[in-house]
This record gives structure tokens, C-alpha cells and sequence, in this order.
């Protein structure tokens, strides 16, 4: 923050309290303190009268302790400004305090759980319920609340795996994170390769809106450029990620237009690593529940 803005900040909130003390004291009555007067205050509306009687005392006391109660609280926390205030407290101090008070009360308990078989913590109820709570707060942005996930983002509830579905593998996904790597092929394949391919790839699942000429074509094409990484039939690859293209799970859809679209300009999706955010034994106990999702009939 500026020393402008510092400044005009604790103007603002100390002329705001010293004009609310200002105001109880210039509009004291003469006797201090009196009950109540017969004098008006000259409205009047159908006959109704203002009496002009002093404020109650509880009142008035009142206001006096939250002007004190204000002052002293800017004193001791941040409020003026730049100044700290003299307990030196801040939001993020407070939050690592209760992260380290929170992690020495459950680390046992993860530690426990991860010391298990991932076999174990999928027919374990409260494991379970612990990774589905880790899931709503870490994960659901992304996946969906149930997992299903989104264009770009996969399901996770079916038992198909860019990187596999083993707890290890997932481990490892959660733990490390994954960077896709999709080549664009606009320069390579040109508008009519990416369309011949496009329609080969659609083949491969069983559509049946192809056009066998174009695919053939293209089949060529993926025989040389797409093996590599999807496989000699696109059954996939794990190791890089590469979705398998002979089924009808579609990571970003299988269409003849977002499939060329994917050939064109290629595709990044990125899985966030979370070994910082939540550790390693939190994690294992993420996966379990991760696996059990799929494994539901
Ligand atoms: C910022 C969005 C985002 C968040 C948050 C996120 N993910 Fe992901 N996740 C992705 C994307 C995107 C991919 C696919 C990466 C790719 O395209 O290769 C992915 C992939 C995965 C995979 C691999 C799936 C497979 O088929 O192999 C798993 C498992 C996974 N995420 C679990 C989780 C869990 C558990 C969490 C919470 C700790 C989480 N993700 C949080 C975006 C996210
Ligand atoms: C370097 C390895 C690599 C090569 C080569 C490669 N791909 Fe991919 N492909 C990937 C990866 C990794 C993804 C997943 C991208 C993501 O998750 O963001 C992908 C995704 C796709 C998808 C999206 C699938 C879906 O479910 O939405 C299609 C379609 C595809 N590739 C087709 C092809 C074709 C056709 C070729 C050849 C012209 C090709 N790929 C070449 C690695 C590769």
C-alpha cells in the first residue's frame, strides 16, 4: 500500500471516530443527564409532538465504549493503514498457526491409514468419507462433485485411464501431477490431411458416419504421424497420456469438428500436482477413494 493511501485510510477511520465523539458531545443538552423534559422539539404531525428529551444514559454509555473499544482495537490489530498494530497479528499467521495445529492433530491419522493396504481403505467406510471430503475440496472444481468430469477434465468413475488406474499410478498422478502433450498438426497434415485423419480416427471407435474414401486416407497419415503415441489400432498409450481413440470415451468429444479442431491446434490438459498442497499420506488415502469410484457398479 501507498503512503498515500496509508494516509487517507487512517484519516477516514479515525475522523469517522473522533466525528462520532464530536457529535455525542455538541449535541449534549444544557442539563447534563436530566430524565425527561416537557420542552418539544416544535414537529408535530397530526396532532403528535417531538418531545426533546436526552438520550437514554445506557445509551450513550454504550456509544462511549465502542469509541473506546474502536481505539483500542487499532491499537493492537492492523486497521490504520500500513500499521501493524502492536500484537503483531496477521490473517495469514493466524491460518498457518491453525494449518500446523491441524496437521499435528491429524498427521496419526493419515499416517495410520496410509500404513494399509489401498485394498483395505476402499471397504473402509471412514476412509472413504475422509477421501470424498479431500475430493469435494481439492478436486471437484475440476472433476465434478461425483468425479464425472467436464470437457478437458476426465471421469474419473469409469475404468478407462490416460495414465492407468492402478493406486500407484494414481499416486503418482496425484503426487507429481501430468502435463499432456497433444502436437498441433495444422502445418504438418494441412486442412485436408486433418480432415482425412479426422475421419479415420472416428472410424476407429465405430462411428458410422465416415466417409471410408477420406479414411483411408487418412489411416496412412495415422500409421505415420499418430502410432508413436495412440497406438497402431489408437488403443492408447499410458505412458504419455494418450488417450485411447478405439473407444467412445471422449476426453474433449468425437465429433467431426472438435476432433479436427484437436488435430489442428493440438491439446495441453494439465493434472495440478498436490504433494505440497496435502502430502503424501492424505494423498493415499485420495487415491483409494479416487479407485473406489471407479470400481462402483
Ligand atoms: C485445475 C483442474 C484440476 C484439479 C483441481 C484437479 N485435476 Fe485431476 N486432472 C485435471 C486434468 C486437466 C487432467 C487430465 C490431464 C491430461 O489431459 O492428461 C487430470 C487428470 C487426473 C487424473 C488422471 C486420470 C487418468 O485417466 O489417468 C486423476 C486420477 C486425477 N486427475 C485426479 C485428481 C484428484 C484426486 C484431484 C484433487 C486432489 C484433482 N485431480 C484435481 C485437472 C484437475
Ligand atoms: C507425442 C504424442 C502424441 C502424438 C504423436 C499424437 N498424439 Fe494425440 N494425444 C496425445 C495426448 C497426450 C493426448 C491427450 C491430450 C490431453 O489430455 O490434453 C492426445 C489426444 C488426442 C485426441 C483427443 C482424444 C479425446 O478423447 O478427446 C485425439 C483425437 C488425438 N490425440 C488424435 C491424434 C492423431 C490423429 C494424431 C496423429 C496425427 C496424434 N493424436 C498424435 C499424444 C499424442
Amino acid at each position: 500500500m501507498s503512503t498515500f493511501w496509508s494516509v487517507w485510510i487512517s484519516v477516514i477511520v479515525l475522523g469517522s471516530i473522533l466525528g462520532c465523539a464530536w457529535l455525542i458531545l455538541a449535541t449534549r443538552k444544557g442539563e447534563r443527564f436530566k430524565d425527561s423534559t416537557e420542552e418539544t422539539t416544535g414537529h408535530s404531525f397530526d396532532g403528535i409532538e417531538e418531545y426533546d428529551n436526552p438520550m437514554p444514559m445506557w445509551w450513550l454509555k454504550l456509544f462511549w465504549l465502542t469509541i473506546i473499544f474502536g481505539i483500542i482495537y487499532l491499537i493492537i490489530y492492523p486497521g490504520l493503514g500500513t500499521f501493524k498494530g502492536v500484537a503483531g497479528w496477521t490473517s495469514h499467521g493466524q491460518w498457518s498457526d491453525e494449518i500446523v495445529a491441524a496437521d499435528q492433530k491429524y498427521a496419526p491419522l493419515y499416517a495410520e491409514l496410509a500404513a494399509q493396504d489401498p485394498e483395505q481403505l476402499m471397504n473402509d467406510e471412514e476412509a472413504l468419507g475422509i477421501g470424498q471430503r479431500l475430493f469435494a475440496n481439492n478436486c471437484s472444481v475440476c472433476h465434478g462433485s461425483g468425479g464425472r468430469g467436464n470437457v478437458g477434465f476426465p471421469n474419473l468413475t469409469d475404468d478407462e485411464w490416460l495414465y492407468g488406474g492402478s493406486h500407484e499410478k494414481i499416486l503418482e498422478t496425484l503426487l507429481n501431477g501430468r502435463q499432456a502433450l497433444m502436437p498441433a498438426w495444422q502445418d504438418a497434415l494441412g486442412a485436408e490431411g486433418i480432415t482425412q485423419v479426422a475421419h479415420y480416427v472416428r472410424s476407429l471407435s465405430g462411428q458410422k458416419n465416415v466417409d471410408e474414401t477420406l479414411a483411408q486416407a487418412g489411416a496412412a497419415k495415422f500409421q505415420q504421424n499418430c502410432v508413436v503415441c495412440h497406438g497402431a489400432n489408437g488403443e492408447g498409450n499410458e505412458a504419455f497420456g494418450a488417450p485411447s481413440l478405439s473407444d467412445s470415451i471422449w476426453l474433449y468429444g468425437g465429433t467431426q469438428n472438435i476432433v479436427e479442431m484437436t488435430l489442428r491446434y493440438g491439446r495441453k490438459g494439465r493434472m495440478p500436482n498436490f504433494e505440497e498442497v496435502l502430502g503424501e499420506d492424505r494423498l493415499y488415502v485420495l487415491a483409494a477413494y479416487v479407485k473406489s469410484l471407479s470400481q462402483q457398479k
